[in-house]
């Protein structure tokens, strides 16, 4: 696939966030290409920049050298990013919720309650739609969240640790979700996790350590050097 055929192409993109002896280099120059149906995950330890990354590939940093461009997008908002933590209004109940950013870019109330509606299907939330964040789980709160990226119907999902404070069956009930999301839209997901057993039902991995991105391939690369084989 040509770099034209990307939808986001982040080429040796670094983050650092302060200056001078406080500067914390969140993300050395990363580079990676996300296609059209891709299942990638980026996994690593806490504080290791996967946040700052998908930050950079979802146009919310600037990159402090290197380049983040979007050739096979119309613009940022073919691009669905699941915050991590809460991301719910807590006096919203769920299907306003879900309904938020499409309300937000200016669809018609009644058009945007009926995408969420579909959204929630989708995930399997719809019995929650009239009740308040609040009154659901954390595993469900991660459910809408995903439906609302859904509604959006984006080219790129990106989802930040969605499964990070779940036991493990939700947290894989959750990425059925983001699946079936994905699925459902034709779109590329990412998967930041430090949870191998998530990255393992994505079809690519990627490792972040201290800020440094290296690609499945290249481990295998590395470890066939280190045991002295032709790489
Ligand atoms: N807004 C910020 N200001 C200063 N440092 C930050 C900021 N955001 C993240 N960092 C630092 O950048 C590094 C990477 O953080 P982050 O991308 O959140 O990692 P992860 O998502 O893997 O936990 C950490 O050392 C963190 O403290
Ligand atoms: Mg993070």
């Amino acid at each position: 696939m040509s770099p034209a055929d990307a939808l986001i192409d982040c080429q040796d993109a670094a983050l650092t966030f302060g200056r001078g002896p406080n500067a914390v280099v969140a993300v050395h120059g990363a580079g990676l290409r996300i296609h059209a149906g891709d299942r990638l995950a980026i996994v690593g330890p806490s504080g290791s920049g996967k946040s700052s990354l998908l930050h950079l590939l979802a146009g919310l940093e600037q990159p402090t050298s290197g380049t983040v461009t979007w050739p096979g997008l119309s613009g940022l908002r073919d691009i669905g990013l699941v915050f991590q933590g809460d991301s719910l209004i807590p006096a919203l109940d769920v299907v306003e919720n879900t309904a938020l950013t499409l309300v937000l870019d200016g669809v018609p109330e009644g058009r945007a309650r009926e995408a969420a509606l579909g959204a929630l299907a989708v995930v399997g939330a719809a019995d929650l739609a009239d009740r308040l964040p609040e009154e659901i789980s954390g595993g469900q709160a991660q459910r809408v969240a995903a439906a609302r990226v859904l509604a959006q119907a984006p080219r790129v999902i990106l989802a930040d640790e969605p499964t990070g404070r779940l036991d493990h069956a939700t947290g894989s009930r959750v990425l059925d979700a983001l699946l079936t999301a994905a699925n459902e839209t034709g779109a590329a997901l990412v998967v930041t996790t430090h949870d191998p057993a998530v990255a393992a039902r994505l079809t690519e991995r990627h490792t972040m350590r201290d800020g440094r991105l290296t690609s499945a391939d290249s481990v295998d690369a590395d470890t066939a050097h280190r045991l002295g084989e032709p790489s």
